[in-house]
């Protein structure tokens, strides 16, 4: 029986920050690249046994009431209470109960997706994952428009809606909530405590404005769970990215996995610059603090290698 090689050595793999070792390998859409059904499966099992996508993807109404305790994941000393809006939105039952999809894609943020023609492709998948709120509508000919959940780190009220100052703001955010029109809107409030005010806007406004978006809110489990399940597979993780998260959790429901946007490197495989997101303005490339991208890549560039997912980091057919 063949082993399962994410880290690509016996020994815990190192960070390396460079674009080296990747540059060559991956071809555009690779002509070559066949999906291995039992891998897919393996994985799926071994995943199984540190999470299950189906539980961890959202604490449940049931299992939480107002005015409940929360410690932060990432600030054990720092607490809070489930508010009122909060227990409202928590779903009854997992928004991924007994779903199953023949292909998914998760869509990363990287600017390796500007030109890249695969809105088209994204779009036939049967699930879309997207991260962060990343505006669809201006980039669709490279992203696509298909969303079926999309994250939303609570920074992002902050990095992207100005941290709501004024209505002009509020009114972007609300327009961005209401195009997504029915999908899954994941949120990790109970990572960090600086999140909670802007957790509470999103959701006060998702409550107010009848947003049709169906709200999850990942277990208190899932980061440990995740990073154990790498740290098996000697791939030493601190923090898991969205992106990471998103791929462990879609082994649970989706066939086959394609991951675009994917692509932690300040330059492409010609030696171009890329943006550090397909929607930023400028060239600046700030990785973000806590993450391990590149070793992150390594690991999903070698299970690309053996099919157990799908990388594209150039164009699309
Ligand atoms: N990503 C990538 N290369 C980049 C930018 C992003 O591979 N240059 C992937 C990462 O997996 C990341 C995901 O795309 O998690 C979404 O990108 P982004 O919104 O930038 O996530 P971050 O804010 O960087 O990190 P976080 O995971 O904390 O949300």
């Amino acid at each position: 029986r063949a082993e399962v090689v994410i880290n690509g050595s016996s020994s815990p793999a190192v960070v390396d920050r460079s674009n080296e070792g990747f540059k060559r390998n991956i071809q555009p859409a690779s002509a070559k690249w066949r999906h291995n059904q039992t891998l897919s499966l393996r994985i799926r099992k071994q995943i199984l046994k540190f999470l299950d996508a189906e539980k961890d993807i959202s604490v449940l109404k049931g299992t939480l009431k107002p005015g409940d305790i929360i410690h932060y994941i990432f600030d054990r000393d720092s607490t809070m209470n489930v508010s009122q809006n909060l227990y409202e939105l928590l779903p009854r039952t997992s928004p991924l109960k007994n779903k199953h999809f023949g292909t998914c894609a998760i869509v990363g943020n990287s600017g390796v997706l500007l030109n890249s023609g695969c809105g088209q492709e994204i779009d036939t998948h049967s699930f879309v994952i997207r991260c962060n709120l990343a505006p669809v509508q201006e980039y669709a000919r490279d992203v696509g428009l298909k969303t079926d959940l999309v994250t939303m780190n609570p920074s992002v009220i902050q990095r992207a809606f100005e941290d709501l100052v004024n209505a002009t703001w509020r009114e972007k955010l609300l327009q961005r909530l209401h195009s997504l029109n029915g999908s899954i809107l994941w949120i990790p409030a109970f990572m960090a405590r600086g999140g909670k005010e802007r957790v509470e806007w999103v959701n006060e406004l998702i409550l107010k404005h009848r947003v049709n978006v169906r709200t999850a809110y990942p277990s208190l489990r899932l980061l440990h769970a995740v990073r154990g399940y790498w740290l098996t597979n000697k791939v030493h993780i601190k923090r898991p990215t969205t992106g990471l998260l998103m791929y462990t959790l879609a082994t649970r429901f989706c066939n086959q996995i394609y991951l675009y946007g994917f692509w932690p490197f300040p330059l492409d495989q010609n030696q171009n610059p890329v943006k550090y997101h397909y929607y930023d303005s400028k060239y600046g490339y700030t990785s973000q603090a806590g993450h391990t991208m590149p070793l992150e890549f390594k690991a999903l560039k070698n299970l690309h290698e053996q099919g157990a997912l799908k990388l594209t980091v150039g164009q699309c057919d």
